[in-house]
Order: C-alpha cells, then structure tokens, then sequence
C-alpha cells in the first residue's frame, strides 16, 4: 500500500514537473508586437501554479464540489471577513441564487411576486434577470454621469409602498455610493444586493465592496478580477439567508450537510427523525425539498485553480490600478472630446476597465473611436447593456422608470470601455495611449 502511494507521488510530482515545464515553453518568445499583437479588454493571468493545481486536482479526480471548493471558500471568507458564503458554477448563478434566497418562503421576511426593486437601467442583464425571474418587479433609475453607477439621490422618489429590496453592481469595479445606499435601506428596512462580479477588491470607506449589504455575488470568469474559468460566489453575514441560498443552489433541498458530511444524523442532528409538514416521519432530510431550486455547483477543479488566483489578488489590484493611471494621466489632456471616469471621495477602485465617454461636441463619434482602435488592434467593448430597457429580450417587462433615464442612455450611445488588466504590459499600455494620440491629432 504504502509502496503504491509512493509510486503515486513520484508519478504525480513528475507529471506537475512537466505541466511547468509545458507553461514555460509555451511563455517563450512571446513578443508584444504593436499593431499585430492583440490587446485584449481582458483575460486570464496565470502561471504554471493554476495548470498544476488544476492538473493535481484531476488526478485528485474528485471531479464534483468537494475538498478544492471548501478550501477555496475559507480563503475567500477570510479575505473577505464574511461569515457565510458558497460557491457556484458564474456570477449569474451567484445572483440567481441571491435574488432567490430573498424570495425563499421558509424566510421569515421573503420578497413576493410584484414587490418593486430599485436598480439601475445601467445594467448587465444577469444582474437584473433574476427579478424578472421570480416576478419582482424592477424600477429602473439613472446612473451618475462619470461614476455610472446608480444614483443614490434618487432612492427617495424611486420608493413606493411595495419598494422591498435594491440591487446595484458596482460598475466596472467603481465602488457605489454605499453609506447612502445603506441609510435608505436601512431607513425602510429593504433588502441590499450588491453585484461585485466587476469589484473585487474595490473598497468603498475602507471596506471592501460586497460587505455592505445582505448579499454579495462575485463571477470567477476568465475576464474577472481573478477566475476559475466560469464560476462565482454568494456571501452573506446572515445564517437564514445563508440556508436558503445553499438550499437553492443544490437542488433546493432542505439540508444544510455539507459534501462528505459523516455525521450520520445531518449537520441538523435529526436527519431521520423529523416531521416536514405532509412527509412521513424519519424521511430522509437529504430529500426533503423546501425550495424551488436549482443545481448551479462548479466543479472542485475550478476551485483548484482559485485559491492559486485568491494569492495573487493583491498584485493584480496593483497593476490594474496602475494601468488606469497610466492611461487616465494621458487622456487627461482628451477631456473636452472624453468624459473621464471619476469616482467618488471614499472610494478606492480596482477597475476592471476604463470607460470613456465621448462628449455630444466631440469631433467624433464612439464609432470613429471603436472602429479605429479595434482596426489598430485595440479591443474595445460597450458598457454592458446601456439601457437594458432598450433591449429587444425587454421589451414587454413589467417595470417601473424613476425620472429620466438621460445618462444611461448616453452611455448606451457614447460610452466604450478599454482594459487595465493585469496582463497588459508597460508596452501594451504605451502603445494603447500612442494610439488614441495619434487619432486625436
Ligand atoms: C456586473 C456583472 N454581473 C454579473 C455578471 C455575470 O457573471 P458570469 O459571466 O460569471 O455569469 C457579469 C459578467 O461579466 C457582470 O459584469
């Protein structure tokens, strides 16, 4: 036996040797060629420390949430100082299970059909879907020009009677204006979801982005501030919000045992011995069912490769964050044809981009722009949806706007964004601010 485990090892440690080497060969002779090579918005950053944790994890072969996952989470929450969370397979499902759990019927205080939530128009549509999917119904407000998130000064009339939630992302990593946010929740006593899938490591006062309200959801995608591919996290300070998103996430069922769980009587301790309303005695807590849910679990490799990415989070925020200065400081003398991005006082973004605006006397167009920095190789994107409300999937959705919608709609006209990523090199960056030069001139 212990012969075999030997044998593993050496097999193992030679197999990771190689996967290193096979990283190595493949970073050789990779020149930054200005105009032919790419420059991508965004994109993984790796070495060979995620293909090895990946690889080890398949041989591990584990293959479904298991010892990865939960050992992934605890870092995550560590970092974070939140008390619950769980991972799921992206940053849609991580707000699917959130706007769920809040319309859960074993909460004491559950969202129902018909219950308005504030948000921006401003959106990427996973951040809104799930009201229209549990029959909430959205009131749109605008964002602020320049920080593009959702204005805090128009809480107040956007309320009504049936006002029970607000849901806001922190647009490209720029943090919301989260005390006024929190006073009005608090004031009313709503429910606060913030969408960090772009804020990572964005602190707003000093906190951390995604530690103000009652759920916060990340997304792991490869253009994120750190990736597992696809995946994504709920956090949450709250058990009974904690339960019902776990719940909702496996399959809806009722018990909270963890994967693997020994103790034959459930983490509840009464696995076969409870009632649940109709069941018979002792049925088997594992396959009682409380909520409508879902199975929205990544797999234990994916998670293999996020505790490699969790350790390089602080120099990632690092070089995204230079990156934008170096690019903010050179476009600063652009500012009558862009509208640079600001943030506010108490704000410390890790950006994940950085949006440009083009202004109504430019002597250009977003077209003009885009089109000549992706024809030099540049690529560009449009700030998600703009206004979602133009859309054609919403056309026909049950919704509420809350004052004019000016500014979202100018950025789903005028607004670009570039990337900061931390894989974009001093040269990449160079080139990008020589390039947007020689447009301008
Ligand atoms: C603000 C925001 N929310 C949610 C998502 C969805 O994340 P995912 O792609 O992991 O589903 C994204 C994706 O980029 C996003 O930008």
């Amino acid at each position: 036996m212990e012969e075999r485990m030997e044998a593993e090892q050496k097999f193992r440690q030679e197999i990771l040797d190689r996967v290193a080497r096979i990283y190595e060969l493949r970073e050789q002779d990779r020149p930054f060629v200005p105009g032919k090579t790419r420059v991508h918005y965004s994109g993984r950053v790796f070495d060979e420390k995620e293909m090895q944790a990946m690889v080890d994890s398949v041989l591990d072969f584990w293959l479904t949430l298991g010892p990865k996952g939960k050992e992934f989470l605890t870092q995550f929450l560590s970092y974070t100082g939140m008390r619950y969370g769980l991972v799921v397979n992206s940053g849609s499902s991580a707000n699917l299970v959130a706007v769920g759990a809040l319309c859960s019927p074993r909460l004491e205080n559950p969202l129902g059909p018909g219950d308005e939530v504030i948000t921006p128009a401003l959106a990427f549509p996973t951040t809104l879907n799930p009201l229209l999917q549990n029959g909430l119904v959205p009131v749109f407000v605008d964002v602020e020009e320049g920080t593009y998130n959702l204005d805090a000064g128009r809480l107040e009339d956007a309320r009504s009677d049936l006002t029970r939630a607000v849901v806001l992302a922190h647009t490209l990593g720029n943090p919301a204006q989260m005390d006024a946010v929190m006073d009005f929740a608090r004031r009313y006593d709503l429910y606060v979801i913030e969408d960090t899938c772009d804020a990572l490591d964005s602190r707003y006062d000093g906190k951390l982005c995604g530690t103000f309200g009652d759920f916060s959801t990340y997304s792991f995608y490869a253009a994120h501030h750190i990736t597992m591919g696809e995946g994504g996290a709920v956090l949450t300070n709250r058990l009974d919000l904690y339960r019902q998103a776990l719940s909702l996430r496996d399959w809806g069922r009722d018990c909270f045992c963890r994967t693997g769980e020994q103790n034959p009587n459930g983490a509840c301790g009464h696995r076969f011995d409870h009632t649940y309303e109709s069941l018979p005695y002792g049925y088997d807590h594992k396959y009682v069912y409380g909520n409508i849910g879902y199975n929205l679990k990544p797999l234990d490799i994916q998670c293999a490769m996020g505790i490699e990415q969790l350790k390089k989070l602080p120099s990632f925020s690092e070089k995204r964050k230079r990156n934008f200065r170096r690019l903010y400081r050179a476009l600063e003398k652009y500012q009558d044809s862009f509208l640079l991005p600001r943030s506010l006082p108490k704000a410390d973004p890790s950006w994940f981009a950085l949006p440009l605006t083009v202004r109504k006397e430019a002597a250009f167009s977003r077209r003009d722009i885009v089109r000549f920095l992706e024809e030099n190789q540049i690529e560009t994107r449009m700030l998600f949806a703009g206004n979602i409300l133009r859309h054609p999937g919403y056309r026909n959705i049950r919704h509420r706007v809350c004052g004019s919608l000016e500014h979202t709609d100018d950025v789903l006209l005028n607004t670009f964004f570039i990337g900061v990523y931390p894989g974009l090199s001093d040269a990449m960056i160079e080139y990008v601010i020589r390039t947007i030069d020689r447009f301008m001139s």
